[in-house]
């Protein structure tokens, strides 16, 4: 007890700081998300209006900027398709020549990255949304299919790991099925088991051009008013075999993160997602805060149980703009 006991003790110094502190970032904790568009203005990079800093790439320009994320300590990536063509069944999405496939080609044979590549449907349909429509309705069952059949596209271009994110139920277990079905036994998949209809993703829509034609997405993805239904959501996909577990947005959802590592022990990882970095870079811009901001949000996500964090912020951590 005070004053025998004098917390401050141990903060007095930096180099002592520095000794016990819990938790650190650094480079090899991150995944970076790149979107990759089909046919860019003049052929040049665009910058999403929405996401100051971020970039819709060519194919070329993607695997440069990747390589050199990667001469700076980035160990991975995960791809995001703009395709020219769009229809009611995302036919770019599992198309052999598609923008991704092109992507995850060029990245292997140029890079050592790991290709992650994010498995849904909505980039590709001309309604927006994640699945195949029916009255109105995304079919769950119908969808998996086409889910499948995207996987096993990605894996047959030489993608490291499949990372659905569609939030249709038995979707673990149709891929792996799938995959396996095609000699990719050694395929990994990670899931995005516990993602909430946020708010948060409304720069990526911009970005991706994937907001819904009609209606949302709350008949898919989890009400942000839910905790219980994130564990047994992830237990489904631990059982269904996911290989690691992405938890969608990271900052809200810290009480999500925590429970989930904790209670299943599996390797997972926090998307600090498109609303999250343009808040911060808006505040950053605006003069309201400064740039330690977005450290310590990143510390809080490592504190709270991520072994992985997907951001937009690896360029800026590396002094890359
Ligand atoms: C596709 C997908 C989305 C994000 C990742 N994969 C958008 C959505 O579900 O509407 C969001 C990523 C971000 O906001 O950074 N289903
Ligand atoms: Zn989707």
């Amino acid at each position: 007890m005070f004053p025998v006991t004098r917390m401050r003790r141990m903060r007095s110094d930096e180099r002592i700081r520095s000794m016990f502190r819990e938790t650190s970032v650094d480079i090899s904790d991150f995944i970076y998300p790149l979107y990759i568009k089909e046919s860019t203005e003049n052929g040049n990079p665009e910058e999403i209006s929405t996401m100051p800093g971020q970039y819709r790439y060519s194919v070329d320009d993607a695997v440069d900027f990747a390589g050199l994320l990667e001469d700076d300590g980035l160990t991975s990536v995960i791809l995001f398709g703009i395709p020219d063509y769009k229809d009611e069944k995302a036919s770019s999405a599992y198309d052999k020549n598609g923008i991704i496939q092109q992507t995850i080609k060029a990245l292997k044979e140029q890079t050592n990255l790991v290709v992650l590549g994010d498995v849904c449907m909505c980039e590709y349909t001309d309604h927006g949304h994640c699945g195949i429509i029916k009255d109105n309705y995304v079919q769950n069952d119908e969808t998996l299919k086409y889910l499948s059949k995207i996987a096993v596209s990605y894996a047959d271009a030489g993608v490291d790991v499949v990372a659905p994110s569609d939030m249709m139920d038995g979707r673990v277990g149709a891929i792996r099925e799938a995959l396996d079905k095609n000699d990719y036994i050694n395929t990994p998949i990670f899931s995005y088991a516990a993602k909430y209809a946020s708010t948060y993703y409304a720069p990526f829509r911009d970005a991706a051009d994937s907001t819904p034609s009609f209606g949302d997405r709350k008949s898919y993805q989890m009400d942000p008013a839910n905790f219980n239904e994130a564990i047994r959501e992830v237990a489904l996909d631990v059982q269904e075999g996911t290989d690691a577990i992405i938890v969608k947005p990271a900052l809200a959802y810290l009480d999500v993160l925590r429970e989930v590592k904790q209670t299943f022990k599996m390797p997972t990882i926090a998307y600090q997602v498109s609303g999250e970095y343009s808040m911060i870079q808006a505040g950053i811009e605006k003069g309201y805060i400064t740039e330690d901001l977005l450290y310590e949000t990143l510390l809080s996500i490592k504190r709270a149980g991520a072994d992985m964090i997907i951001s937009y912020f690896v360029p800026q951590l590396l002094g890359i703009e």
